[in-house]
């Protein structure tokens, strides 16, 4: 499964890329927001830190100014992804982009019926949202699960991006429901390499290592 960190955060990216297992970065307006910068400037910074896609997302609602906004990112660097929400107006946008040969990740999406009309009309990526379903009583891997189903059924070739993850077990689900991607936050991608169990078996190796005679 690949790995992509959500954030707009370019320290957190610098940081991220470095530790050589990160596969995409996927951005969104509240993160861009958090940085309090120029959304071209933050842009053009992760895009010279990373070689992988990038996903940066169009902030309008009616598909010829999508298509527009879509084209002018992807001009920006061969990496973009242009990330488009799951209505309509953004799939009629999906469906043109795909067809001039630019990547799609479809987001905001909650069911799996969504990704199939989002794969139909070409989308890259899907990425459904499980954190905000589960916090809503649902279990949100299921849409994952059930795209992934609809998806190899029809052997449809959208890579399915499980997004808005909170915690590690997230990312163990993704996995386990062979999702292609699992997105999520700087915190967790990082708790990813950790176990009490190792620092343990660390510390005593190194103090018996201590012991040895040299
Ligand atoms: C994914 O691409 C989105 O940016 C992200 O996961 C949104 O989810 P959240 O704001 O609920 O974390």
């Amino acid at each position: 499964m690949k790995l992509f960190i959500d954030t707009a955060d370019v320290a957190q990216i610098r940081e991220a890329w470095s530790w050589g297992i990160l596969d995409g970065v996927t951005t969104n307006p509240t993160h861009v927001s958090k940085t309090g910068r120029k959304p071209g400037e933050v842009y053009r910074e992760i895009l010279d830190i990373v070689d992988c896609p990038v996903s940066l997302e169009t902030v309008t609602l009616h598909a010829p100014e999508i298509v527009a906004e879509g084209r002018e990112l992807a001009k920006m660097h061969r990496n973009v992804v242009v990330k488009v929400p799951l209505i309509k107006e953004g799939l009629k946008a999906v469906k043109v982009l795909s067809v001039e040969g630019i990547k799609t990740n479809v987001t905001v999406t909650f069911s799996p019926l969504q990704a199939l009309l989002a794969a139909k009309c070409g989308a890259t990526y899907i990425s459904p949202f499980v954190g905000r379903l589960d916090a809503i009583g649902h279990f949100g891997m299921d849409v994952a699960r059930q795209t992934k189903v609809i998806y190899d059924n029809y052997g449809f070739s959208t890579e399915i991006i499980v997004a808005a993850v909170r915690h590690p077990t997230h990312v163990l689900e993704a996995a386990l429901a062979g999702a292609d991607i699992c997105t999520m936050s700087f915190d967790i991608l990082s708790q990813l390499y950790d176990h009490p169990l190792t620092d343990i078996g660390i510390d005593l190796f190194l103090k018996d290592w201590a012991r040895v005679p040299k």
